[in-house]
This record gives C-alpha cells, sequence and structure tokens, in this order.
C-alpha cells in the first residue's frame, strides 16, 4: 500500500465522537423542533424558530435554509441506520410539496438546494411519488428563471426586478444537480442543457483571471453580453468572498460530474487551490479570503465546511491520484479543525453542530453564529469521512 492508497484524514475516533456529539445535538432538535423550520442562523448560538414571513408562521417552510434541516435528518439515517431519522426526514415532504404547489416564496434559484435535499432524496431512496413530483415541479419552477439569449438562471428576486434581472451567484452551481436529476428522471434533455449553458458561463465569467470569484454577475437580460461582477455579502467587488470560493470549489466539482467537461473539472481546481492558498494557521477561512490572521475579523466556518466538501468531492472526479490524494488531505485537515475547535459537544448550550460562521457581514446577518447550512455540510463532511462509500444527494 502507498500513501496515495490511503484515504488521510482526521483519525476515526475523534471523527466518532464528533458524529456522536452531532447526533446528540439533532436529537434534541427533532424533539424542539419536529415538523417546523429553525431560523437561518443561530442568535446567541441557539436556533429560535425561523420568524414569521411573507404571510407566513413562525416555523413555517419560507426561504432558502430550511431543508438544510431534513437534509441533515437523511445524514443522520445514513450514519446511524436509525430509522427513526427517515421517519422524520420523511415527514418534511408534505411541507415542500405544499410549497411549490401553492407558490410560497419560489422567487429564487435555490429551488436546489430546497428540493434535493427535502424531495429528490426520498424520491431516489424510496420511489415517493408525492416527492418526486414535488422535486420535478420546482425543477419546472427553476426552469422559468433560465433568461435567453445569455442562459444563465436568475439568482434571486422577481424575474423583472430591474437589481436582479440577468443576475447570478456563484452559489447557483449547486442548484444545477436539481436540473440534471430531472433529465435523469424523466428523460427530457431541457433540464440538463439549461444547467450546462448556466455552468459554463459561469466558468467563463464569475471565475477570475487570477483564480478567485466573484460572488455575483450580471448578463444583459436583451443581448445576452457579460456585464460585470459584483459582491453581495463579500468585502468588496474586487475581493473574494469565502462562502463563495468555497461554493466554487464544490459547485464546479459537481457541475463536472455531470457532465464530464474538463472546464470545469479545472475550474473547481482553480478554486480550491486559490482557497488553500488563503487559509489561516487553523485551516479555517475568514470570511472574505482577503482577510488572513491578525486581521481581526470574523471566521466563516460554513465556508470551511463547505470547502471540505467540495475538496472531497473534487479528489473523486480526479484521475491523478497524488493530486486527489492532496485535496483530501486538506479536507481533513479543514475537517479536523472544525471537530476540534469550531463543533459544539452535543450538550444544551446551543442547539447548532458548529459554531463561528458569517451569514452577511456587511449587513450585519448572523455574524459570528450558526448557521443551517454550515451544520448540513459539516455533517456531510463527516459523512463523507466516515462511510467512504456512501452515496452523495447532489
Ligand atoms: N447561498 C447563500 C449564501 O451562501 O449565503
Amino acid at each position: 500500500m502507498t500513501a496515495t492508497d490511503v484515504r488521510p484524514g482526521p483519525d476515526a475516533e475523534a471523527m466518532a465522537a464528533a458524529v456522536a456529539a452531532a447526533i446528540r445535538t439533532l436529537d434534541a432538535n427533532i424533539d424542539s423542533f419536529a415538523d417546523r423550520y429553525p431560523a437561518d442562523t443561530t442568535v446567541d448560538n441557539r436556533y429560535p424558530l425561523r420568524p414569521p414571513t411573507a404571510g407566513q408562521p413562525s416555523g413555517a417552510n419560507v426561504g432558502w435554509t430550511t431543508s438544510f434541516w431534513p437534509g441533515m435528518l437523511w445524514l443522520a439515517h445514513d450514519l446511524t441506520g436509525d430509522d427513526r431519522y427517515q421517519r422524520a426526514a420523511m415527514s418534511h415532504v408534505r411541507s415542500f410539496a405544499t410549497r411549490v404547489a401553492r407558490g410560497i416564496d419560489l422567487d429564487t434559484h435555490d429551488l436546489g438546494f430546497l428540493y434535493t435535499l427535502s424531495c429528490v432524496i426520498p424520491a431516489r431512496r424510496t420511489g415517493d411519488p408525492r416527492a418526486r413530483a414535488a422535486a420535478l415541479a420546482a425543477a419546472d419552477h427553476l426552469m422559468t428563471r433560465v433568461l435567453e439569449p445569455a442562459g444563465i438562471i436568475q439568482a434571486w428576486g422577481d424575474l423583472d426586478d430591474p437589481r436582479q434581472r440577468g443576475r447570478t451567484i456563484i452559489d447557483s452551481l449547486m442548484n444545477t444537480p436539481l436540473l440534471f436529476w430531472a433529465s435523469q428522471t424523466t428523460g427530457d434533455g431541457r433540464y440538463a442543457s439549461a444547467a450546462r449553458r448556466h455552468s459554463a458561463q459561469l466558468r467563463r465569467h464569475i471565475l477570475r483571471p487570477d483564480g478567485t470569484t466573484f460572488h455575483t454577475f450580471y448578463w444583459d437580460p436583451e443581448t445576452g453580453a457579460a456585464l460585470r461582477g459584483e459582491t453581495e455579502q463579500g468585502h468588496a467587488d474586487h475581493s473574494c468572498w469565502a462562502r463563495g470560493q468555497a461554493w466554487g470549489i464544490y459547485g464546479f466539482s459537481l457541475n463536472h460530474r455531470y457532465t464530464g467537461e474538463s472546464g470545469l473539472l479545472a475550474a473547481a481546481r482553480t478554486c480550491a487551490d486559490r482557497f488553500l492558498a488563503r487559509l489561516p494557521a487553523d485551516h479555517v477561512a475568514y470570511w472574505d479570503l482577503e482577510f488572513g490572521d491578525g486581521s481581526r475579523q470574523d471566521r466563516d466556518s460554513s465556508a470551511a465546511a463547505i470547502a471540505a466538501c467540495g475538496l472531497v468531492e473534487l479528489a473523486d472526479n480526479l484521475t491523478d491520484a497524488d493530486v486527489a490524494h492532496r485535496y483530501r488531505s486538506a479536507a481533513g485537515r479543514i475537517l479536523r479543525s472544525l471537530a476540534d475547535g469550531y463543533a459544539t459537544d452535543g450538550g444544551p448550550a446551543s442547539n447548532a453542530l458548529i459554531l463561528h460562521g458569517v451569514y452577511d457581514k456587511p449587513k450585519g446577518i448572523g455574524v459570528d453564529e450558526g448557521n443551517l447550512w454550515g451544520d448540513y455540510f459539516y455533517l456531510e463532511a463527516l459523512t463523507r469521512a466516515t462511510i467512504p462509500d456512501w452515496t452523495s444527494p447532489w
């Protein structure tokens, strides 16, 4: 056996302890949240119930992050084999089916995040017809956001909103797996073709020549011309928002997995190399890659969790074993640092899995708090580390 035959990474005992702590927290959250939804981020390290918004009561299924809750329950099922978690995850299908049927808060590209974890997983694993129909309805809705002639999926807001029209964002690369699944399950190639065009546009324009990424990018909705990059959650238009770069690692890798296009794999590697080159001593990125140790800025543990998953996905796509080993080792170091320094202990002090994330620093939202996507991707990274033949939902 050579070094490249060994899956490097955190040691098994530490990972088992980290999984056990996470499962304790999820068990308590099943009791407190059940079929309702926690807020996007913690407040003083605890998730409250999702606040009432858009005519919906508190705990309702609105916003872009609700599916991370059933997503974590599916991961808990994978990690423990306990059917209780599958039953808890399945109990969310009705809410997501209702949301898409009634058109509740659907003006977003995040239908991919929302319906991949909540409905594609049960459709694939149990054949549940209601989950499949809801996920397909979400994919159809996502297709209404494809703008011609640019061939991009508008990220945010109403399609007629002048501030948002023609704009997409790097996170959108995580939403295209819903479209690839829709083509696979229906045999209708339109969904995959839209996803392919969208990811090609991002590779050309949202990835900068120096290997960093813009958070958001505008295309002219009439001519399709590529216009300009801007940030929304990063430090500055010219800087590199850490979570965006992590979405790039994972998103370009996933889009390569579905298309086989070598340019997407190269883009994922570029994002990874740039991200890793900017990591501080403890391997958990500051919220913008502009910042390093000594900057007194906040970390974004969620960017680290996403990168830990994306680097393993990238490694799985590579044929060069030495290069793959390098990315897996980096993922292992990030995950170990999260488990040792950012994870909660499964006790009552916090109901999040990891702390010290940043949602939106410029707007002061969820700064130095836990967040649902950070928790989900931390648990996914633990799952990838402990179940080598784990089947990804993406
Ligand atoms: N996808 C939204 C975010 O990463 O904040």
